[in-house]
């Protein structure tokens, strides 16, 4: 082995070390003050509304939620690392699922992140915008 050689493959493997002990972190550090991400979900119907979500480190429960009530999920969000939340929606007479939030898709800082669910599907709603983006299940 050249010292090139040896000098990438030091820097692989510190890269790799970095890598998983952030994976690490994000799967250990939840409901911490760490916390830099919420995304809200509102039940936009009016008649309760199921809803489970998980990530790929934790699950976030079975949440009912009636009419016009909101659930929230906070955690921390890892640079660097994709996360995606994926959520089941369940009521009286039909279910849809829809990533709830994607990291390369949605900048939720500060907690702007503001999601309401109706039968159609999920729309979300923006600080700078009134005016709620809808999409179909
Ligand atoms: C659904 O959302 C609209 C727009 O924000 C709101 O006016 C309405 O009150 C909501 N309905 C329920 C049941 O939450
Ligand atoms: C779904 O919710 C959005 C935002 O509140 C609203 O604009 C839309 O009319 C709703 N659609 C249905 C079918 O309830």
């Amino acid at each position: 082995m050249n010292s090139i050689f040896m000098n990438k493959s030091v820097l692989l493997l510190m890269l790799l070390t970095i890598f998983v002990t952030l994976q690490m972190m994000a799967g250990m550090v939840y409901g911490k003050p760490f916390d830099n991400t919420k995304v809200m979900i509102t039940n936009n119907m009016t008649f309760p509304l199921l809803v489970h979500c998980r990530d790929k480190f934790r699950e976030d429960g079975l949440h009912n939620l009636l009419a016009g009530v909101s659930h929230h999920i906070k955690f921390y969000k890892v640079p660097l690392i994709r996360f995606i939340w994926s959520c089941r929606f369940e009521w009286r007479d039909g279910s849809g699922h829809y990533n709830i939030y994607d990291s390369n898709r949605d900048r939720c800082k500060d907690y702007n992140c503001f999601w309401l669910i109706n039968k159609s599907g999920p729309c979300q709603n923006f600080h700078d915008n009134k005016t709620p983006v809808c999409y179909s299940w």
